[in-house]
Formats: C-alpha cells, sequence, structure tokens
C-alpha cells in the first residue's frame, strides 16, 4: 500500500530564454495571464488535488517569486486603510493559498536535475511534480485522475496529449500499451524531442506527473541527454523498464491545457482565459468579434 500524495514540487529555474528580454529580470513563471502569475495558477490547482505542501524548485531572480507568496504588509495596509477589502482579499490569496517551500537548483541543468533537488524534503514518499509554465484549466481534472491511477497501480504516472505530427520534436513523445482503462495506458518507451519523422508516436509527454521516489536513485545516475540536459524523460524511461519500481503509465488528457512558456501559447492563454472572465470576458468578446472582421479586410 502507499502511502498518500501530499507533496507538490514545481520547477522554476528554467532560463526562459524564448521569453527574452521579458524573463531577463523575471522568472518565465512569474508573468501574468490576465491578472495572476502563471505560478499561482499552477499551485491553486495542486491545492484542489489536495496537495497544499508546495516545494519551488527556484534559480535565478527568484525574488519575485518568493515575495509573490509572501505578506505584502505595506501594500496590504494600505488597502486597509482605503477600506478596499477586494483588492485587500486578491493580494492576501497567494500568500494563504499553500505551505511553500524552496530550494535553490543553482545551476539550471535541466528538468531531472532540478526534481533531483527536491529529494530531500519528498524523502521516500511519491509526489507530485507540476511544471511552473503549464496551465491545466480549472475546469479540468488532470491532476487528481493521476494521483487515482498512482493510488490503484502504485504507478508513476505521466500525462500525455496527442499533438500535432509536425509538434511531436518539441515534446518528450511515448510509446504505450492500452489498458483496461479508455484513458490510461502503459508507457513502454520514451524518447525526449526526437528529430522531426522519427517521433514513435504523437504522444506527448506534458507538464503533470506523479512519481515514486525511486525516481531519485535513477535521476542520481542519469548522464546529461538531449540538450546536455540531465532529462527527467531519461530517467522515466528507465522506471519504466522496471517492474519492481511500479513501471510507468500514462494519463491521455484530452482537456485544455496552456503552455506559456511558448509565447503565441501564452498570448492565446491570456485571451481564452479573459474570455471567461465574468468582468472582462463580455467587453474582450465584443471587442474580438469587431478585431477578427478587421483581419478580413
Ligand atoms: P523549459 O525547458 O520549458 O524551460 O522547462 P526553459 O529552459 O526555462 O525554457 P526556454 O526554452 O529557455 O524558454 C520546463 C519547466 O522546467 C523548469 C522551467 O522553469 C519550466 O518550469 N526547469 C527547466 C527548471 O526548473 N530547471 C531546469 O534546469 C530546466
Amino acid at each position: 500500500m502507499l502511502a498518500p500524495v501530499t507533496k507538490a514540487v514545481i520547477p522554476a529555474a528554467g532560463l526562459g530564454t524564448r521569453f527574452l528580454p521579458a524573463t531577463k529580470a523575471l522568472p518565465k513563471e512569474m508573468l501574468p495571464v490576465v491578472d495572476k502569475p502563471v505560478i499561482q495558477y499552477v499551485v491553486e490547482e495542486a491545492v484542489r488535488a489536495g496537495l497544499a505542501d508546495v516545494l519551488f524548485v527556484t534559480g535565478r531572480n527568484k525574488n519575485a517569486l518568493e515575495n509573490h507568496f509572501d505578506r505584502a504588509t505595506e501594500l496590504e495596509s494600505i488597502l486597509l486603510r482605503k477600506g478596499d477589502d477586494e483588492r485587500l482579499s486578491r493580494v492576501a490569496e497567494s500568500t494563504d493559498l499553500a505551505n511553500v517551500h524552496y530550494v535553490r537548483q543553482g545551476d539550471p541543468l535541466g528538468l531531472g536535475h532540478a526534481v533531483l533537488r527536491a529529494r530531500a524534503h519528498v524523502g521516500d514518499s511519491s509526489f507530485a511534480v507540476l511544471l511552473g509554465d503549464d496551465i491545466i484549466d480549472a475546469r479540468d481534472t488532470l491532476l487528481e485522475r493521476m494521483l487515482e491511477v498512482h493510488r490503484q497501480r502504485a504507478t508513476s504516472v505521466v500525462a500525455l496529449m496527442e499533438v500535432d505530427p509536425g509538434q511531436t520534436h518539441l515534446y518528450g513523445i511515448a510509446t504505450v500499451e492500452r489498458t483496461d482503462d479508455d484513458d490510461v495506458v502503459r508507457v513502454t518507451g520514451l524518447v525526449e524531442k526526437p528529430d522531426p519523422g522519427t517521433a514513435p508516436s504523437n504522444l506527448a509527454v506534458v507538464g503533470r506527473y506523479v512519481l515514486r521516489p525511486e525516481v531519485f536513485p535513477v535521476l542520481e545516475r542519469t548522464e546529461p541527454g538531449r540538450g546536455g540536459e540531465i532529462q527527467l524523460t531519461d530517467a522515466l524511461l528507465t522506471l519504466a523498464g522496471d517492474a519492481s519500481a511500479g513501471g510507468v503509465h500514462g494519463v491521455v488528457f484530452r482537456g485544455r491545457r496552456y503552455d506559456t512558456g511558448d509565447r503565441l501559447d501564452y498570448i492565446k492563454a491570456n485571451v481564452m482565459l479573459a474570455c471567461d472572465r465574468p468582468d472582462l470576458g463580455p467587453d474582450l468578446r465584443a471587442w474580438l468579434k469587431e478585431f477578427a472582421q478587421r483581419l478580413d479586410d
């Protein structure tokens, strides 16, 4: 019997080079989507799934991130004096959300290396990893489903999404076998960012994982792979072939995901999530329709 998962690890130590110069002095995870930093959506998702113990793996420019989840005493007292309760509660929201911890990655040697930095905090239990630049729509319940599959099958679990075959070189791609659950597959192979035309499938690993602690000794031994980085995908491939560590399963996700580390997806995320907001949606939708017509002219 596996102990229940209680901890979430959120890597946020990447260089965010696709977003330069915006990320020169700010982690990309702190870029706002509508009016909240990306990483707050990610923490809210972890908390909704019951994981209120959150470890951030941080890199350079971590101050903005730490400050966001800390008290903002001066700002709070000004809003209090003004009697602006609504904005005050928005400021306090991120402070009270979760029980947050931090560990530094040092050099950004890859996602696998970032996850390995969580070892002392996580210990000998399974844990979730949520990439700090990937938003899963709050109306979809991917992480909950992954935790359920982990419980039922005592396995490490990755999130998979079907991607356009022209996009496979951007992702870790899985080879899978079906199971008796429609949305669950057994992962038999994994390759990180395969060269165009060589991908074994169009099932891409996206930014959510539930991992058994056996991943740590495997990561210790994992040599730098694609791009000279220690790849989590390479460690997962080893785990997939290790029945005693429970193997690896995938949950095939068909919901809404926004990869905010990519500039075009980031812009789309802002538009789509703002359209759904009662305060901004009606005006934005009306303007978008008019704007789309102008594009055709
Ligand atoms: P990405 O590969 O998207 O991040 O990593 P990146 O390297 O910062 O992006 P670009 O290509 O330069 O724009 C996915 C997630 O893993 C974290 C990132 O912060 C992001 O949340 N990450 C990546 C780390 O924490 N450490 C690393 O060494 C690499």
